[in-house]
């Protein structure tokens, strides 16, 4: 089903949920070739775009095939976020500007004040939420967790809505509860109650069925995909497919991940200095043979692989011994 979040049209309910380390531009195009509806950008860090060095300008590069896009920004001062977001929507032009409160981990954000820790200041959200808003022509969103140590989303979402934002995602599990408990959708359909800007539901979809339930027990407008893309990209389109024609997921033969592996593969060695270039490819080699019959022991050994084609070796002469 369309929505749009102000003027950006959207072609169907699914979100990519921004991930560090993971929503880069290759991946990004990766998922879009799965039809995703909207795509969002790993977080990066106001003041580092406000210092703006190789890596972060690098961070920001999108291209036309990922829109509509929205880039994700956090920190903890208005001023950064004013300088960041104008900076971003002049230069990077993203459909969408969208404002991290989730965040939880404490060396990357919260000890600065940023991400989830911004949920404890509700006068702070305000003064952010405004301040981009002022810096901006294009819609700007926020994604909250339900709250720092208590829930406290349906106050924050109603203060995003009077501070203009045109969307709310919410991951609903507090900052104290990390990942520990599942995700407690009924806070998103609080949240849905409460607000008339969109709503995007986030948590624990693992399957186009989890993305049905999600829509029909919470009201959201659209259902956002994290820790579920992992190595398997195909469930963006399995849930386009099940949401809007009804038609159910077949399973992904193990030749088929091994090819998208390679894929993704090329792109990563594309992109990142080769420092890094073998620890992305054994991680997201281990995510893609994930659940694949003696997956375990494989990923062992692609651990301790240290070239490409040592590791493409390796997933080759496994698919061989798969009967599927
Ligand atoms: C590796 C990783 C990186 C993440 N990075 C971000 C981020 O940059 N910004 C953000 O708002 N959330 C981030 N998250 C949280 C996800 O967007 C999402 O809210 C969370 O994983 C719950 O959704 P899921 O159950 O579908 O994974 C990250 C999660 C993971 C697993």
């Amino acid at each position: 089903m369309k929505w749009k979040i102000d003027n950006v049209k959207i072609d169907n309910q699914v979100v990519l949920a921004p991930m560090a380390g993971i929503c880069d531009s290759a991946y990004r195009r990766i998922i879009k070739s799965m039809g995703c509806g909207l795509i969002e950008t790993e977080m990066v860090s106001t003041r580092a775009v406000m210092h703006l060095n190789r890596k972060t300008r690098e961070m920001l590069e999108m291209t036309d095939f990922e829109r509509p896009i929205a880039q994700q920004i956090f920190g903890s001062d208005s001023e950064s976020f004013k300088t960041a977001s104008s900076y971003i929507a002049e230069n990077m032009n993203p459909d969408i500007i969208d404002i991290n409160m989730g965040c939880p981990v404490t060396k990357v954000a919260v000890k600065s004040g940023a991400g989830s820790a911004l949920l404890k200041s509700p006068e702070k959200v305000e003064e952010i939420i405004q301040t981009v808003k002022d810096s901006v022509s294009i819609p700007v969103t926020v994604k909250i967790r339900s709250g720092w140590n208590k829930n406290n989303a349906v106050e924050i979402a109603k203060i995003a809505e009077k501070s203009g934002a045109s969307a709310i995602a919410v991951h609903p599990r507090t900052r104290q509860q990390r990942y520990d408990i599942p995700s407690d959708w009924s806070i998103i359909k609080d949240v849905k109650d409460n607000v008339s800007i969109p709503v995007i539901g986030n948590g624990d979809i693992r399957s186009c069925y989890d993305a049905k339930a999600m829509l029909e027990i919470t009201g959201c407008d659209a259902i956002m995909i994290g820790r579920g893309v992992l190595g398997n990209p195909w469930i963006i389109k399995q849930c386009i497919d099940y949401l809007d024609y009804g038609i159910k997921p077949e399973r992904i033969a193990s030749r088929e991940k091994l090819d998208m592996f390679k894929r993704h593969a090329d792109m990563i060695i594309g992109n990142y200095e080769d420092k890094v270039v073998m620890h992305k490819l054994r991680t997201n080699a281990a995510y893609y043979m994930k659940n694949l019959h003696g997956s375990q022991e494989i990923k062992k050994r692609i651990f301790q692989t240290t070239t490409k084609e040592e590791l493409f070796d390796l997933l080759e002469n496994y698919v061989k011994t798969l009967k599927y």
